[in-house]
């Protein structure tokens, strides 16, 4: 198969913190061929330890621990460590507002607000082993909230702002959390994201909140909810400057993250301390090559994982300069990323092939009129690239000068598996390349057999790595069967792929029910329960539809119940309810209303089909189990008169 292939340029590689192919190989089999050595000198050489760990790891399939006995501490090795290594006056972030306003945070001054933070969280009567939510506009108060958490063993779980008082209520009683952290709003578009009034809807039900402490962030008005909500910025004023990190194993649970997963349920996917760090930093370091003199800009939101591994815990354990900014892409123009870029002389840059995408459709006029000089390496993640968008994204931003980590992960990985090294790597446009080491992936069928060169299969990881989901929380069952009983004894990736003659996996997207909507997962049962909840629907069925900017876009068919419905009216009633049901940013595309949806005798709801029609218009996939091929018939037709 012939296709454009880069190899990365001598200069890169001469200062590359892994300099070619001879070194990657190298490091690959020291960790494939004895893992303990290879982690266990790792975790010597790049964390802070209270207490040595007595094992490097221990595997009882499907359940792992990483440096057994293992004390330390996520936040001081993020911001501690940084200070007394004499990188106090170092930039930690560069934080811009949507309006304009701007901080820079020293390492010294991180730790004086980390220490603070967690001086009111404790006042607040929280303690080790508490869980907290934290649904908050991208401020640095985000990041402190977190590293707060992280520093007295409080786990915390992060809640994307764009979710609705629904789905954070759930989220709060999943975890029955004892607090959570918001801002009174965050700026999006010019508008105020209200963030406290989300948070008084979900707390009707949530009788484990004790408190919420608010941070002032747009300074509206407020209803402050006596004995239960507290001001940020009083409750400092009455705590001390100083609080140190609490010694924690290294398996205590540092954060769950929800994700969509196959069913209505959102899944918990628990990380814990130690392996996780160890992980983020490393490959930090071997994908983004961070080193002092960079500054580091990912533009994601702290409530994906990626704002977690990479925007807080990898890059600030690292030492490395980051950018923080609260807003759109496109306020108050198309060209706000780049101004950002050439301010803060961004050297690295890491975003979204969706994010790519609608900046492509926006024109080359936008990135012109900035200086991009001081790029020198760009990095993609969320969904697979395809080799357009990665071209222009080379080209117009990267001025054919700067190499670009295409890198595979899941939240449930925790870091980067599959991955470039931009010094050693050469790079084939749609492809993640080859994996990181310690990272055993395969390709194989549902038998367990391996797949040859460029046969399509599942992708599966062979054994455990450091910075893998522990566990689903409170769901140990689902976690065995969801990730480690499909095929016996290896992790699951609900991704499909294939490995080329050169061993570069290509990702082509997900075999289960997940969407991928601009780089945000997306489960279409949970759609679908939040369209059946509505008084007028009977019966939903949620589907992907490529999409030319989002990857994908969701696609809802819907049956009615009894009744006269004002179509149009209902449609954008449906859209809306989802929203609020889910978030905005679930909101589906489309609404179908149909008669009936195609099912399997045994009353199965085949999205199959669905997908092909919204996809080549026309059913060519098997339907021998198909109840009644006149609803399909009828579906094909009722698309094309679209
Ligand atoms: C997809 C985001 C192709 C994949 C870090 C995976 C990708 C899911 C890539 C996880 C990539 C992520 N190339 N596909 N570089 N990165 N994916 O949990 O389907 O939000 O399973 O984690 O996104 O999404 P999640």
């Amino acid at each position: 198969m012939s296709q454009p292939v880069y190899t990365p340029n001598p200069d890169f590689v001469s200062k590359a913190r892994v300099s070619g192919m001879d070194a990657y190989r190298a490091l690959y089999k020291q960790a494939e061929e004895n893992p303990e050595q290879f982690w266990g000198n790792l975790a010597e050489t790049e964390l802070h330890w209270f207490q040595r760990w007595s094992h490097v790891f221990e595997w009882n399939p499907p359940f792992v621990k990483w440096f057994v006995g293992g004390k330390t501490n996520v936040c001081y090795n993020c911001v501690d460590r940084h200070v007394l290594a004499g990188k106090g006056d170092q930039v930690a972030f560069h934080w811009e507002g949507e309006p304009g306003d701007k901080r820079t945070i020293t390492f010294n001054d991180l730790l004086a607000l980390v220490q603070k933070f967690a001086n009111v969280l404790l006042a607040q009567g929280l303690k080790t082993g508490d869980r907290a939510i934290i649904y908050m506009p991208m401020i640095p108060e985000a990041a402190v909230a977190m590293l707060a958490c992280a520093r007295l063993g409080i786990t915390h779980s992060v809640v994307f702002g764009g979710f609705s008082a629904e789905a954070l209520k759930a989220r709060i009683q999943d975890l029955e959390a004892a607090a959570v952290i918001t801002a009174d709003g965050g700026w999006r578009r010019g508008k105020e994201v209200r963030l406290k009034d989300a948070v008084d809807e979900a707390l009707g039900e949530c009788p484990t909140v004790k408190t919420v402490v608010v941070v002032q962030r747009t300074k509206s008005a407020q209803t402050m909810a006596a004995g239960r909500d507290v001001w940020y910025h009083e409750a400092e004023a009455n705590v001390g400057d100083t609080c140190p990190a609490v010694e924690l194993d290294a398996e205590h649970p540092l954060y769950v993250l929800y994700t969509s997963g196959t069913t209505g349920k959102p899944k918990g996917i628990l990380h814990t301390t130690g392996g996780y760090l160890l992980q983020a930093t490393m490959t930090t370091k071997w994908v983004f090559d961070v080193r002092d003199g960079d500054v580091y800009w990912c533009s994601a939101d702290i409530g994906w994982v990626t704002g977690h591994s990479y925007i807080v815990y990898g890059p600030l354990s690292a030492g490395v300069t980051g950018v923080i900014y609260e807003g759109a892409p496109d306020t108050p123009g198309w060209d706000r990323w780049w101004e950002i870029v050439a301010r803060y002389k961004v050297s690295v840059f890491y975003t979204s092939p969706t994010a790519i995408r609608a900046l492509i459709r926006q024109g080359d006029q936008w990135p012109a009129k900035h200086d991009l000089s001081s790029l020198r390496l760009l990095g993609s993640v969320g969904e697979p690239i395809n080799p357009a968008a990665w071209e222009w994204y080379h080209r117009v931003i990267g001025k054919d000068r700067c190499p670009i980590v295409d890198t595979w992960w899941q939240t449930e990985t925790g870091a980067i598996l599959i991955a470039p090294m931009p010094g050693a790597t050469p790079l084939k446009p749609g492809s993640g390349t080859l994996p990181m080491p310690g990272v055993i992936p395969d390709i194989i069928d549902l038998d367990g057999n391996p797949k040859g060169p460029n046969q399509e299969g599942y992708l599966i990881i062979r054994r455990p790595w450091p910075s893998m989901l522990r566990t689903i929380w409170g769901d140990p069952d689902r976690y065995a069967e969801q990730y480690w009983g499909k095929v016996q004894g290896v992790y699951f990736t609900g991704d499909a792929a294939r490995r080329d003659e050169d061993g570069y996996f290509w990702v082509l997207g997900r075999v289960d029910d997940v969407m991928n909507v601009s780089g945000h997962r997306l489960s279409t049962m949970e759609i679908e329960s939040a369209l059946v909840k509505h008084p007028a629907v009977a019966e939903a069925a949620v589907v992907g539809k490529p999409h030319e900017i989002t990857g994908q876009s969701v696609c809802c068919f819907v049956t009615l119940k009894r009744g006269d419905h004002d179509v149009e009216a209902l449609g954008k009633d449906l859209r809306q309810w989802v929203a609020h049901e889910i978030g905005p940013f679930a909101r589906p595309d489309e609404i179908r209303f149909t008669e009936a949806l195609p099912k399997t005798r045994s009353g199965k709801i085949m999205r199959r089909l669905l997908r092909e029609i919204v996809t080549s218009h026309t059913v060519s996939g098997d339907v021998t189990t198909l109840e009644d091929m006149g609803v399909i018939n009828r579906l094909a037709s009722q698309q094309d008169e679209d």
